[in-house]
């Protein structure tokens, strides 16, 4: 059986590489697997959360989800503290894992800074916890964009060293699953950095509720260089953007890939539509793709919003089907590590 598991955290400001990172294709691949996506809050308070946004922004990201039409039929969509299991588990993966493996971790790195002392024990174990909320489900594939890929690893080295130190098959291993041109979607204001819920200006990045006015002021304010745009020439025999163009030109690439991803076009035919455009064209033809494909989806998001009720109860039955599979996942590591239940 192939399983999705997937998660975004409940941070705010749900952006436009969350949607084409992940929670898009999370609505692809739905039909063509169990889907299990979850919001994950645990993750969450690894660093400081005010409670009652917290519980906004739990509503907030599952509102994305539906919006973007992940069907809570098909799937199961919840929020991860509903289901113990995901805690359990963990604290059996924090003695699994090495303290070696975290530290090689950049996201704590990264979300750390230079004030690692301060951080919090919950955000260096951070990757124990993803671990565990994926193979609480037995999941063998997940959906992720780019910056999650260490921490996938992390978890396929879990579930061996689980496995091999038990002496039982007990987890499968999982294989990321990540997608199209915009699996890393850049800051709009800085090519070389990760557009990012937490960086302090909202003008680096689009967000999921962002109106028209405000997405064509971002994309017109974006950062870019002094050229025309590229045309094909510049990819590789397989249709791929090469390392060394991206570099010599973030901005540019960036916007192009928003595009292609958006419009779900492949490389070649992007370049081939804007080849010697200047910027000021390309980013209005940008910006209508953007408010297009975003606005349905933001004012869905609102009018989901305006009913908690009903999101409150989609995740509280997406948690007692979740519970039902990683309940007896959950027995089944119990069992092999020894301990004396029931
Ligand atoms: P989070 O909430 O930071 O991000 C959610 C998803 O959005 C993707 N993403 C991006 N994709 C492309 N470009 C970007 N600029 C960009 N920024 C974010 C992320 O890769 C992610 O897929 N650790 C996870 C949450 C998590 C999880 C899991 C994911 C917890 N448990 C189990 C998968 C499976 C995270 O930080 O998500």
């Amino acid at each position: 059986m192939k399983r999705i598991f997937s998660g975004v955290q409940p941070t705010g400001n749900l952006h436009l590489g969350n949607y084409l990172g992940a929670i898009r294709n999370f609505v692809a691949l739905q039909h063509d697997y169990d889907s299990i996506y979850c919001v994950v809050d645990l993750h969450a308070i690894t660093v400081w959360q005010d409670p009652a946004e917290l519980a906004a922004h739990t509503r907030q990201v599952t509102a994305a989800y539906l919006a973007a039409g992940v069907d809570p039929e098909r799937c199961i969509i919840f929020n991860q503290s509903r289901v113990t299991a995901h805690s359990e588990l963990a604290w059996i993966f924090n003695c699994v894992a090495r303290i070696g493996w975290l530290n090689r971790m950049t996201q704590f790195k990264e979300k750390a800074g230079k004030h690692k002392e301060n951080a919090s024990a919950g955000l260096y174990v951070y990757p124990a916890l993803m671990a565990a909320d994926i193979l609480a489900y037995k999941a063998t594939h997940v959906p992720v964009g780019e910056d999650q890929k260490q921490h996938l690893e992390f978890a396929r080295n879990v579930a061996q060293k689980f496995n091999h130190d038990y002496g039982r098959e007990v987890f499968p291993v999982p294989d990321p699953i990540i997608m199209g041109s915009a699996a890393r979607v850049m800051s709009l204001r800085d090519g070389t950095k990760k557009m990012s819920k937490s960086e302090p200006s909202d003008m680096t990045r689009i967000n999921m509720t962002d109106d028209a006015d405000t997405i064509a002021n971002k994309l017109k304010r974006a950062t870019t260089d002094t050229g025309t745009l590229p045309g094909p020439d510049v990819l590789d025999e397989s249709g791929e953007l090469p390392e060394t163009a991206r570099k010599e030109r973030p901005e540019c690439y960036n916007l192009l890939s928003i595009y292609a991803a958006l419009a779900d076009l492949s490389w070649r035919e992007v370049l081939t539509q804007f080849e010697g455009q200047g910027f000021a064209a390309f980013k209005g033809a940008l910006t209508e793709l953007a408010v297009e494909k975003l606005g349905p989806i933001g004012s869905e998001m609102q009018r989901l919003t305006n009913d908690p009720a009903e999101i409150d109860r989609i995740l509280k039955r997406g948690g007692e089907r979740a519970a039902e599979i990683a309940n007896p996942v959950l027995n089944e590591a119990m069992d092999a590590v020894g301990f004396l239940r029931g």
